[in-house]
């Protein structure tokens, strides 16, 4: 499979990296990086995340917040992939097997991009750690197409709630989660939970396609030495995908993936997605 390294005629002045080797790879290449390579954890996360976008072909993908590159690496195999991220220490180890536009910036960069410019944007984790999610959601809105989605994965307070005062026996921790406090994560700090109502309420042209719950179960699990093995894996992210639609599963789930499709005026309703191969 050959990837494509995707330019713009006019290159935004934020793009300083480019990522990625253009690579032939028959599937066999023994450099290409691996899931197990992934703390089991974030390997279950990413397993049960790409399940539920399914498979993108052909499109103009932006990644925001794009970490490590792990998301955006699998999706640049077969799209014209965009990622921008602010950390550099985020960037030092990124994935990069396929090739993609990497841009070191925050929601600024967005500025070098036209109305529309995007078929599908994923931005998974990262909202909890911008100070003015409203402006961020709504700029990504700007560049994503009419009828194009956007994937967002966020924490869940409920979720949370239960690792506290399940898995980790934390009840003064669990208390102060329903009490409306933040938690805070080892690497990125403060998460600053938000309502899964709120990206509508922020910026009505995005309308809620499909909503999951991601880890309902492996936050609550206690015998955590199986899950770096494969079969586990496999089998729990099938079982997590089984109600990962039902609503009472999903209302625990440690993290919600909210879909959202842009909406078009101009479009009938039945035009409005576009086809996910
Ligand atoms: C938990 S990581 C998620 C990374 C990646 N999206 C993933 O799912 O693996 C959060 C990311 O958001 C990035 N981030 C934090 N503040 C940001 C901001 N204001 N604009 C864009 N990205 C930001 C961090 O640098 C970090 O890479």
């Amino acid at each position: 499979m050959l990837s494509v390294l995707f330019l713009r005629d006019e290159s935004p002045e934020a793009i300083i990296e480019m990522s990625g080797k253009l690579r032939v790879t028959d599937g066999g290449d023994q450099s290409m990086h691996k899931l197990t390579e992934l703390p089991a954890w974030e390997r279950l996360f990413k397993r049960i995340v790409w399940a539920q976008i399914g498979d993108l072909k052909g499109l103009s993908i932006l990644d925001f917040g794009s970490g490590e590159g792990v998301t955006a690496d699998h999706y640049a195999a077969d799209n014209a992939l965009i990622a921008v991220e602010p950390s550099r220490g985020m960037l030092a180890g990124a994935w990069k097997d396929h090739a993609y536009t990497q841009i070191v910036g925050d929601v600024s960069a967005l500025s070098a991009f036209d109305d529309g410019s995007f078929d599908f944007i994923i931005c998974h984790n990262v909202l909890e750690y911008v100070d003015d999610k409203q402006a961020v959601v709504c700029e990504l809105a700007r560049v994503l197409k009419p009828g194009g989605r956007i994937s967002i994965v966020k924490h869940n307070r409920a979720g949370r709630v239960m690792q506290m005062a399940v898995l980790l026996d934390d009840i003064e921790k669990a208390n102060a989660l329903l009490d409306g406090k933040n938690s805070t994560a080892s690497k990125f700090g403060e998460i600053r939970y938000y309502h899964d109502s709120d990206i509508a309420a922020w910026c009505g042209s995005l309308k809620l396609a499909d909503s999951y719950g991601i880890r309902t179960f492996w936050d609550l699990q206690q015998n955590q030495e199986k899950h770096d093995r494969e079969d586990w894996q496999k089998s729990m992210a099938q079982l997590e995908m089984r109600v990962s639609q039902m609503d009472e599963y999903r209302q625990i789930a440690f993290f919600h993936h909210l879909v959202f499709i842009k909406e078009s005026s101009q479009l009938p309703k039945s035009e409005q997605r576009f086809t996910v191969g």
